[in-house]
């Protein structure tokens, strides 16, 4: 059990590799407190970690709304003390080429991607810095933020700043005993792959059933599942991990070689 007496917090858990992620967590025995938009979702996820026999706490939130986050830090102190680890997995992801994209597409991935998650490991680090314990923080980025694919330019930009940011605060917060690392999956069997295959099927004519079937990872010949990338994401909150640090490790079955 890596993550017994654990408590991790996880955003974007009502979903897709946020559930993955909490459900590992609850496998290596650490309680999870699912944060999401969608409350329904969340609670879901809560349910279903319940059954591995650990603590689970869904809420409500937006993670672009800092005094909420904020709340969300309290209420999780309330109920489990403290917080060890924390997993900005949230993210939001909107098609289009650059020539038929407008300012508030860039603006609202990067906000979510990137301006959110910095803010939730603000706020993270200061909660596990009170609390003098140290932790560990993984952030979930995306080949696409090394590989740059077409058609999704804010959405790479958003996450090679994951990536960046990544490395700048294992630096800046080893001394505070916090670890920094982040996963860079790829086809993962998730709405926000559906939501790919949807928008290149309109616009190409083609069936989206199709598509996202051929979305494999080629020396994988499958598609990466949530639960996957949780036991990799899972294995860097724990202390195991203490000598990987500032890492963005790619978790897409092999379609990344750098
Ligand atoms: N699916 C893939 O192939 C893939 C590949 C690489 C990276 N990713 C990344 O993995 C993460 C999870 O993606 P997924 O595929 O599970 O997508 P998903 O759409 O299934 O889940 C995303 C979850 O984030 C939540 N969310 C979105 N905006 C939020 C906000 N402002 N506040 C709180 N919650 C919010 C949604 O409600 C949803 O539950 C994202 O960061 C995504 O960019 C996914």
């Amino acid at each position: 059990m890596l993550l017994a007496e654990k408590v991790i917090v996880v955003t974007g858990a009502g979903s897709g590799i946020g559930r993955g992620i909490a459900v590992a967590v609850a496998e290596e025995g650490g309680a999870v407190v699912a944060l999401d938009l969608d409350l329904s979702g969340a609670r879901e996820t809560a349910a279903v970690v319940e059954e591995a026999g650990v603590g689970a706490l869904p809420l409500a939130v937006d993670v672009t709304d800092g005094d909420a986050v904020a709340g969300a830090i309290a209420v999780t102190a309330g109920r489990f003390d403290r917080i060890d680890g924390w997993v900005n997995n949230a993210g939001v992801l909107r098609m289009g080429p650059v020539l038929e994209s407008g300012d508030e597409d860039w603006a609202r991935q990067l906000e979510v991607n990137a301006g959110a998650l910095l803010s939730c490991c603000r706020l993270a680090a200061r909660r596990m810095i009170d609390q003098a314990t140290g932790g560990s923080i993984v952030n979930v980025a995306s080949n696409a933020g090394k590989v740059g694919y077409p058609d999704m330019a804010a959405y790479n930009a958003s996450k090679a700043a994951v990536i960046s940011l990544t490395r700048s605060l294992a630096a800046e917060w080893a001394a505070d005993g916090i670890n920094v690392n982040a996963v860079c999956p790829g086809g993962v069997e998730t709405p926000m792959l559906s939501q790919v295959a949807r928008w290149i099927g309109e616009r190409q004519g083609l069936d989206p059933e199709k598509l996202v079937s051929e979305m494999t990872p080629v020396q994988l010949g499958r598609h990466i599942q949530p639960i996957e990338v949780g036991r990799i994401v899972a294995f860097l909150l724990s202390d195991r991990a203490a000598i990987i640090r500032g890492q963005s490790i790619n978790v897409d079955g092999g379609d990344t070689p750098y």
